[in-house]
């Protein structure tokens, strides 16, 4: 039987872009049929930042309601994962630390490995926690997915940011020992340091995740962990929302169960609603799959759910976590809504020109133009520094 740990998420806060492209903008540009997008991989929009927003607008606009609300006082650590990084040495999370006006006595760092930097920015957070309840650690999962034009990828770019903090007794989810864990050295998605967009072997990487999701659940099982049975749902990683369903069919098959597609939908749909309009948001997907879940249902209490973290390239976990009752006192729920209700849509035209927008590299001043109505923004570029300001 699993150990119950009681650390883990105390709360929970996402925030994405200022604008939102529909799918049917991109299917009309591209000739697609649209059922190819709605229903082939489970999008209906994707995020789009404006110019002045990048992952440090959104991880600060993310987590400063939590920080509203439970204060600055017991944080000494915040965790930045991301695979959209805007400087090779200092750390996105410096610059949301001042934003927020945390104290200097903290540590602060940035964690890559593609999509499943947060999960891994997680678990050390519940080792910090374990070692002094005292503490509490922020974990922030900020993400812009951005692929080339007119390449099938396009189709499954997003933005979010969704930031956690994570203590002792927390609100939400208990999360438990123990992980089953994967690592395989597969190219299915990179993004060398000279390129702003990802490069993909789509195929593959629906390979390569089926794959870390099986091997995964294999250790899991090894170490201990619960029986597939005892899970009421499950937050898988969502390139696009139709891979969570593949990703449970694929372990459904692997423990010899029954692929019934109305107990897939049982497990996974609850925790589509918000990746399905605002796209991949790399390391936040499968913590968006969260909160969609937490938000939407209302019989979890006490209720075991699995975690699947799949970051290309590939490391992956599978773990579990517990919600603890009375948690829905303590959500945002309508601050959600807000977040994906409030974004402008773009028609094809607008999209692309931010699509194609990037910094000179010629260190002078490089205003912004002021588009984001958000908390945050990215005021200029300005020899070589990128220059915040609270809105
Ligand atoms: N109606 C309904 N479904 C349709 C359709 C239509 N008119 N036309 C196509 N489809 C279905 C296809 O059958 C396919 O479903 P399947 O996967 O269950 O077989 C799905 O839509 C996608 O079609 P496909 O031809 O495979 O699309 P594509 O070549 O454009 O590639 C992705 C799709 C998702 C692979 C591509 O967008 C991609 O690589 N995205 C990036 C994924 C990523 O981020 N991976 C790394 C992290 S895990």
């Amino acid at each position: 039987m699993a150990a119950d740990c009681a650390i883990g998420i105390h709360d929970l806060s996402f925030a994405t872009t200022e604008f939102v492209l529909p799918h049917t903008a991109l299917a009309e540009h591209n000739g697609t049929e649209i059922g190819k997008y709605h229903v082939g991989i489970g999008q209906r929009s994707m995020s789009v930042p404006g110019a002045d927003e990048d992952i440090v607008t959104m991880g600060a606009a993310a987590a400063e309601p939590i920080i509203a609300r439970h204060g600055r006082g017991r944080i000494r650590t915040v965790v930045f994962a991301t695979e959209s990084s805007i400087d090779q040495a200092k750390s996105a999370g410096v610059y949301v630390h001042s934003l927020l006006g945390l104290p200097s006595a903290t540590r602060v760092v940035e964690l890559k490995q593609a999509c499943y930097g947060a999960t891994a920015a997680l678990q050390f957070a519940v080792g910090l926690v374990l070692r002094d309840p005292a503490q509490q650690v922020l974990v922030v999962a900020s993400d812009i997915s951005k692929y080339d034009l007119e390449s099938p990828g396009e189709a499954t770019q997003g933005a979010a940011a969704v930031a956690m903090l994570v203590c002792s007794d927390p609100a939400l989810v208990r999360i438990e020992e123990p992980s089953g864990l994967f690592t395989s050295d597969v190219m299915d998605f990179w993004r060398p340091n000279y390129r702003d967009a990802a490069l993909v072997d789509g195929e593959g990487s629906i390979t390569a995740y089926l794959q870390a999701v099986e091997s995964s659940w294999k250790d899991y099982t090894e170490q201990g962990g619960r029986s597939l049975d005892e899970f009421t749902a499950f937050c898988y990683h969502q390139p696009y929302t139709k891979m969570a369903y593949k990703a449970h069919r694929h372990l459904l098959n692997t423990c010899a169960y029954d692929t019934d597609e109305a107990r897939i939908s049982r497990a996974v749909e609850p925790t589509t609603a918000y990746n399905m309009v605002i796209g991949n948001s790399y390391t936040a997907s499968t913590y968006l799959g969260l909160a969609s879940l937490l938000d939407r249902a209302d019989d979890l209490p006490g209720r075991p759910i699995g975690f699947l973290s799949y970051g290309s390239g590939s490391v992956a976990e599978f773990f579990a976590g517990t919600v603890v009752p009375g948690y829905r006192e303590h959500l945002r729920t309508p601050a959600h809504h807000e977040a994906i209700g409030r974004r402008r849509p773009l028609d094809y035209a607008a999209y692309r020109e931010l699509h194609e927008r990037s910094f000179p590299t010629d260190g002078g001043d490089h205003p912004t133009p002021s588009q984001t109505t958000g908390p945050y923004r990215l005021a200029a570029l300005r020899g070589h520094k990128r220059v915040y300001e609270r809105c």
